[in-house]
């Protein structure tokens, strides 16, 4: 499974990039208002230092603006994916930038006939939020499950992403399931990496280490 960061904060990009688990990385909106860097500055030097796709999202909401914005995003670097959002405008959209070859990441998924269709159109990411499924009480992870077996069914040429990860568990369901992508804010990154008996282990280790006879 190939872990992407979801945040757009440079530090924490760098230190998974140093673990070596970074495989690229998906802002939206909301991650990037958080930063302090202009836009403009902000994703071209995420671009630069991320080994791997980097999804941008285009907040038109008419076709031909989708459209317009989507090339000017991708032009930034070749590494930028353009997060659009299923919706009418937004499938017209998809149609005509998968043509031209730029790689689009539909978001906002919370439904399979909503993959279903963003695949037909020829989106090379879906991502279902499945975080916000589970806090409506839906459970997330069974959207993930039906559309990779959508995908299966018909060899579709997209990827699925599991985003609005929440917890470690999430990235564990996910890869049981297979998931192509997992998209994990940092402190589950972090969280992910940890056991309270790894420690204690270590600890002891050290201790005995400690005490061993050397010549
Ligand atoms: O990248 C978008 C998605 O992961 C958002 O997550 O936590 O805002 O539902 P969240």
């Amino acid at each position: 499974m190939k872990i992407f960061l979801d945040t757009a904060n440079l530090n924490q990009i760098k230190k998974a990039i140093e673990w070596g688990i970074c495989d690229g990385v998906t802002t939206n909106p909301t991650l990037v208002s958080k930063e302090a860097l202009p836009f403009e500055e902000l994703i071209p030097e995420i671009c630069r230092i991320v080994p791997g796709p980097v999804s941008v999202e285009a907040v038109s909401t008419q076709a031909e603006e989708i459209i317009q914005e989507s090339r000017g995003l991708a032009r930034l670097s070749e590494n930028v994916v353009i997060k659009i959002p299923i919706t009418e405008e937004g499938i017209k959209a998809i149609r005509v930038l998968a043509q031209e070859g730029i790689k689009v990441n539909t978001t906002l998924v919370f439904s399979p006939l909503q993959a279903l269709v963003a695949a037909k159109a020829g989106a090379r990411f879906v991502s279902p939020f499945i975080g916000r499924l589970d806090d409506i009480c839906h459970e997330g992870m069974i959207l993930v499950e039906q559309i990779m077996a959508i995908f299966n069914n018909y060899g579709f040429d997209c990827e699925v992403i599991v985003a609005s990860i929440r917890h470690p568990l999430h990235l564990v369901e996910a890869s049981l399931i297979g998931a192509d992508i997992a998209t994990v804010p940092f402190p589950v990154l972090e969280k992910a990496l940890k056991h309270p008996l790894t420690d204690v282990g270590l600890e002891r280790f050290l201790q005995d280490w400690a005490k061993v006879k050397h010549k």
